[in-house]
């Protein structure tokens, strides 16, 4: 199932956080965004996810849809998943399949998550309570639950964070595998820029809530896009045709600030400037400062 985002803009409040973005993510290929902290990759997925309610489009197949329905199409995984009820590993990834479920659990439905747990070697944790688990292992099962749906369309935010680097490779073949084979939409956040390029059949570039580039890898990660959107010298290199990225050193303090970054020091300094208002000049202030 395709999907197109066509000129998006969301804003938590007045400021915008995501600025006219225009992309697409096709059938059988993995699209991953990355870009620093703060860039808007977590609310862009939300967004397509139906969470939230941007302006602008977004299509599936050409076409728009409600969020209930989107709901049946999408499997969504956010970056912090907490759950807040007990239940064991193997009903949390049977919940994946609730969209299905009528008034029984079919066999379909006990076959599908079985063969999951399996693919993803967690099905020796079934019976253990998801509470009891290690980071790791917990982020493995809300995987096995997005995989249970069979959806046509797969969002991971930041899917690996918590993997040890074996977890991260096999997931990543997996999700890759299962992408090609059901001819299913995924679009992933990754962090690591050598397994993006190493998974990415299109990569995404955010920046400061716009698209800085897309394409693939070897076109989009080079030395000066590091240096421009993280504030990295890096050198590029290349292994069998993938781009492999060593970040060498951060730019020297001050050549350059992310936008929440500088956001951060005004404030500090304003707080600062207010402090000294009341300290030192404003003394009526300081007494009352004082006694409260
Ligand atoms: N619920 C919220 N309310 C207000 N502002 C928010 C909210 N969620 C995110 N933001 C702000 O929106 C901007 C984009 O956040 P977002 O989580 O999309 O970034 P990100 O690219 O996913 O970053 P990270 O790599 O750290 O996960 C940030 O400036 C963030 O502070
Ligand atoms: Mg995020």
């Amino acid at each position: 199932m395709r999907v197109e985002v066509k000129n998006l803009w969301f804003g938590y409040n007045s400021t915008p956080v995501l600025k006219n973005i225009s992309i697409e993510a096709s059938p059988g290929k993995v699209t991953v965004i990355i870009g620093p902290n703060g860039a808007g990759k977590s609310t862009l997925l939300k967004c397509i996810a139906g969470l939230l309610k941007p302006s602008g489009r977004v299509l599936l197949n050409g076409k728009e849809f409600r969020r209930e329905h989107i709901s049946r199409l999408i499997s969504y995984i956010p970056q912090d998943h907490s759950i807040g009820v007990v239940l064991t590993v193997f009903e949390t990834v049977l919940l994946g399949r609730i969209n299905f479920l009528s008034w029984r659990i079919n066999k379909r439905d006990l076959e599908i998550v079985m063969r999951v747990l399996r693919e993803l070697r967690i099905e020796g944790l079934a019976s253990r309570y998801i509470s009891e688990l290690s980071g790791g292992q917990r982020q493995m099962v809300f995987i096995a639950q997005a995989l249970a749906r069979e959806p046509k369309v797969l969002l991971m935010d930041e899917p690996v964070s918590n993997l040890d680097i074996r977890h991260q490779l096999e997931i990543l073949n997996l999700i890759k595998k299962v992408t090609k084979d059901n001819t299913m939409t995924t679009i992933l956040v990754l962090h690591d820029l050598n397994l993006a390029a190493r998974y990415a059949d299109e990569l995404i570039v955010l920046r400061k809530g716009e698209v800085y580039n897309r394409g693939n890898p070897n076109s989009v990660l080079t030395e000066d896009m590091i240096r421009d959107v993280y504030g990295v010298h890096a050198k590029v290199g290349n292994d069998g045709g993938v781009p492999q990225v060593t970040p060498l050193k951060p730019l020297a303090n001050g050549e350059r600030l992310m936008e929440w970054e500088r956001t951060e020091k005004v404030n500090t300094w304003l707080q600062a400037a207010h402090l000294s208002t009341l300290c030192g000049k404003d003394n009526s202030r300081k007494k009352a400062n004082t006694r409260l």
